[in-house]
């Protein structure tokens, strides 16, 4: 498929797991990619494998809870690419622990990652993208943000966030030829789900319909349509890619 030639396409965190994933899969679809992550070298790595597929891409270190790192990464893609297409907000931390025993700083670091990241760079693309009057917004939520879950409640509340965010700057865009969306992913086998306790994952495993945990291509294939003109009349809206589990 080529649906994403000549597209520009930004992803966070796309070291490892699902943000990887969803950058293989837009240069595989012809897009260039900026790919960030926390350090140069992850980045670089991710950024060598869309090189393998064909495709331009700038590797580049982004802490997305940082403001000002934020707009230098938008400078950066402008600079070398001139536009910018495709916005993925994939970055994302857990800290889990019951609320009882939840810290101040377990609770802001998820914030500041997973909801003030995603503003951060949505703000900071937001000026460009009206310039251009196109744009897509994909915006990587969780199923834990529309059911909630024990032992989560920053991540849960960072994520529900993100939902209300997602809705918000869909109705602002939506004139200007924008497109602002989230996925919302189920139980998906990347690093950040290997760290939790077999037993946990047992549980989850039955509480899925599909019987089986997803594949972070999966995730991958979704962004690649929101992405794509396929998806030109769909704003505001949560894709859900979890075998059933929110129904
Ligand atoms: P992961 O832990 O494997 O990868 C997270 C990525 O975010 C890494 O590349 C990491 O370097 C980057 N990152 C962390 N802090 C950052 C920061 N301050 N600035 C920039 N980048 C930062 O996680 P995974 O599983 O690939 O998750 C990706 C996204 O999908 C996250 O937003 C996560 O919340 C979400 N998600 C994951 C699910 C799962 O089952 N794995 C389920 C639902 C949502």
């Amino acid at each position: 498929m080529n649906r994403l030639n000549e597209k520009i396409a930004v992803v966070t965190g796309a070291s490892r797991g699902i943000g990887k994933a969803i950058a293989l899969r837009l240069a595989s679809e012809g897009a260039d990619l900026v790919v960030t992550a926390t350090t140069l070298a992850s980045a670089e790595k991710t950024a060598s494998a869309v090189e393998k597929l064909g495709r331009r891409a700038l590797p580049l270190a982004v802490n997305v809870a940082d403001f000002d790192e934020a707009s230098a990464l938008m400078k950066e893609t402008l600079a070398q690419f001139s536009r910018i297409d495709i916005l993925v907000n994939n970055a994302g931390i857990t800290r889990d622990n019951l609320l009882i025993r939840m810290s101040q700083e377990q609770w802001n670091e998820v914030i500041d990652v997973n909801l003030r990241g995603t503003f951060n760079c949505i703000r900071a693309a937001t000026k460009p993208l009206m310039k251009q009057r196109s744009g897509k917004i994909v915006n990587i939520t969780s199923v834990v943000g529309v059911m909630g879950n024990a032992g989560q409640a920053n991540y849960c509340a960072s994520k529900a966030g993100v939902i209300g965010l997602t809705k918000s700057v869909a109705r602002e865009l939506a004139p200007r030829n924008i497109q602002v969306n989230a996925i919302a992913p189920g139980f998906i086998k990347t690093d950040m789900t290997d760290d939790l306790p077999d037993d946990v994952k047992e549980g989850l495993n039955t509480t899925i319909p599909a019987a089986r945990i997803g594949e972070a291509a999966d995730v991958a294939a979704a962004v690649a349509f929101l992405a794509s003109k396929d998806a030109d009349y769909m704003t505001g809206q949560v894709l859900h890619v979890d075998g059933g589990m929110a129904m």
